[in-house]
């Protein structure tokens, strides 16, 4: 963030109490990051990608709300105050720890009923290109952020459903300061967006170009949407908003891609997370499919602890092997993982001791050739074989625990930046049906686990985390966005906490680096990673050096205070109390 608009984040959030930095045993600790990335709270914390989504969180959380009703106001503000990333136009996942039970969310958006496995191909039976795919009105899959909000409030909300709206609605009213992101990624994607007069008015200025930074961005629009899901969310799935979607969608696609009833239809999905022990110590939580994200997260994480002991974060031995064991977990992952209602998920098999005890030997001395093949776990689904389709920013993490110890990791989305650009009722449609497999068989004519299919949920990367210690106390909360890399940011970001002793900022600024079943891509334009490519290069392994977006949102039990760490790489703000 630049450091005028930094002051003017500063300047607007002065009003807050930051209590936890007065505490003195983490003092030192707090003078590792910029003001505003790190935080130390004895009672609650709040970590998000965006000040105004923390700032009412934390507000929430003083108006007595849980940590349930804190990730629901911070996403929702999030709709609109980084629109490029996530909103009610698009979905997510979310990971909850309330009153001693963990319980996962899938708010995953879902293909409509007239989708079928040729859906991205043109007419020559050939994959569109990713651009012209991404901005297509078939890119949108029906929304599942409201449902999933819903459910979530009624498990385990403390605030009423309307309360939890109102930060967003006031926002959207009175308005907020264009921030250096927002206005970076709406200027890339300018000429697309000036197509629509109700963009324009919202993010323009009188001269046609992008309002500059600072300047009060007002969504009156979306006030009147949320006023309108404030009263029942199913304004959203039966009422006007959900005629809007229906007709925005079919205008631009020139045919009836879409129906009253696919939006009707949509349910959020509650599941049993998968919980695994890790080293012996801790208890790792994740969301099972249809996110990929949970299962290679944790496979990353067994495969690396099987092969590496020790704690030093300079021990470039480490990035090695963390490497290896990522071209094996994404080589299984882009086997086998996909929706579970369309295909069987070795769950189970893929996390398997003797499995992954077997799976760890294939890392040694010098780096594994490419691209990996994937192993054959107990429980697969025989009749597919692995995606084919390359995938290129549009999402958010954040992490919220509150003063009775309930926390949530929440993962949200529009898949790529401003979803697929169509603007209803003040806020972006997603893109999410591009996380299916573009082809839908292989050459050799096997089908592939993730194409696309009707009512099906595009394979995620999302890894939304909660770690227990060894008296199952709650002691970490972690996520990220990034696409396919967010398997990698998520168990980098677990494996630096919890292994080799970073603090949650250190952890979510370290470089970026990931083997996604293919050579390793380390982050550019970093020195610690300058420090350790040459000890890769002498394993064996071809780097590729380029710039890799990521937004973790760390929350991590230390010194019995709760610290929270945001990722430089966004505009994230942490609040202790
Ligand atoms: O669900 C997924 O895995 C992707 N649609 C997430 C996209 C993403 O993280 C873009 N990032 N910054």
């Amino acid at each position: 963030m630049n450091n005028s608009v930094k002051k003017i984040l500063t300047v607007a959030l002065s009003s807050l109490t930051i209590a936890g930095y007065c505490y003195a045993d983490n003092s030192q600790l707090l003078a590792t990051a910029p003001t505003g990335n790190i935080s130390a709270g004895k009672k609650s914390m709040v970590v998000t990608n965006n000040p105004w989504s923390s700032q009412a969180a934390n507000k929430i959380l003083n108006q007595g709300g849980n940590a349930t009703d804190a990730a629901i106001a911070a996403a929702l503000v999030l709709s609109l105050t980084e629109p490029q990333s996530s909103g009610i136009g698009g979905g997510g996942y979310a990971l909850s720890y309330y009153k001693g039970k963990t319980k996962a969310y899938d708010g995953r958006e879902v293909a409509p009923a007239s989708a079928n496995p040729s859906w991205f191909l043109d007419e020559n039976g050939k994959p569109l290109d990713f651009r012209t795919a991404w901005l297509s009105a078939k890119a949108a899959g029906v929304p599942g952020e409201i449902a999933m909000f819903y459910k979530m409030h009624q498990d385990s909300g403390k605030l009423s459903w309307k309360k939890l709206i109102t930060p967003a609605i006031k926002l959207a009213k009175n308005g907020f300061p264009m921030s250096p992101i927002l206005y970076k990624e709406l200027n890339e994607e300018k000429d697309e967006l000036a197509k629509d007069p109700a963009i324009k008015a919202v993010y323009f200025d009188k001269n046609g170009n992008i309002k500059a930074i600072g300047q009060t961005i007002k969504n009156p629009d979306f006030a009147k949407t949320l006023e309108q899901i404030a009263k029942d969310h199913n304004n959203f799935y039966k009422g006007d908003i959900a005629k809007n979607i229906v007709n925005s969608i079919n205008q631009k696609a020139g045919t009836k891609l879409y129906t009253m009833k696919d939006l009707a239809d949509y349910k959020a999905l509650v599941k049993e997370p998968i919980c695994n022990k890790y080293r012996d110590k801790y208890t790792i939580c994740s969301v099972p499919p249809s996110t990929s994200g949970g299962v290679a997260t944790q496979e990353i994480l067994q495969l690396f602890a099987n092969k590496y002991k020790e704690s030093d974060v300079n021990n470039p031995a480490w990035v090695y092997t963390f490497l290896e064991a990522s071209k094996l977990s994404y080589a299984d992952r882009n086997q086998y993982l996909a929706d579970p209602k369309f295909v069987k998920q070795p769950v189970d098999g893929l996390l398997d001791k003797e499995y992954l005890a077997n799976r760890s030997q294939l890392i040694g001395e010098s780096a594994m050739a490419t691209p990996v093949i994937a192993g054959i776990p107990k429980g697969i689904d025989e009749r597919y074989a692995p995606d084919v389709s390359p995938k290129p920013h549009g999402t958010t993490s954040l992490s919220i625990v509150d003063k009775d110890g309930n926390a949530v990791s929440m993962t949200v989305t529009v898949e790529n930046v401003f979803g697929n650009h169509q603007f209803v009722n003040g806020f972006f449609l997603n893109n999410e049906l591009t996380d299916f497999s573009f082809e839908s068989v292989t050459t050799s004519g096997k089908p592939i686990a993730n194409r696309v299919e009707a009512g099906k949920r595009p394979r995620s990367s999302i890894a939304p985390t909660i770690v227990f210690d060894e008296n199952n106390k709650l002691h970490a909360v972690a996520g990220s966005p990034g696409g396919s890399f967010i398997i990698c940011t998520v168990a980098r970001n677990l494996i630096l906490m919890l292994d080799l002793g970073q603090n949650p900022y250190q952890a979510a600024a370290y470089p970026n680096f990931c083997a996604i079943n293919n050579n390793p891509i380390i982050e550019s334009d970093n020195t610690t990673a300058d420090s350790f490519a040459p000890y890769l290069q002498n394993k064996g392994e071809v780097i590729e050096r380029k710039s890799i977006f990521s937004g973790e949102a760390n929350i991590l039990r230390m010194n019995d205070e709760w610290v929270g760490g945001a990722d430089p790489r966004r505009e994230g703000l942490a609040i202790g109390q």
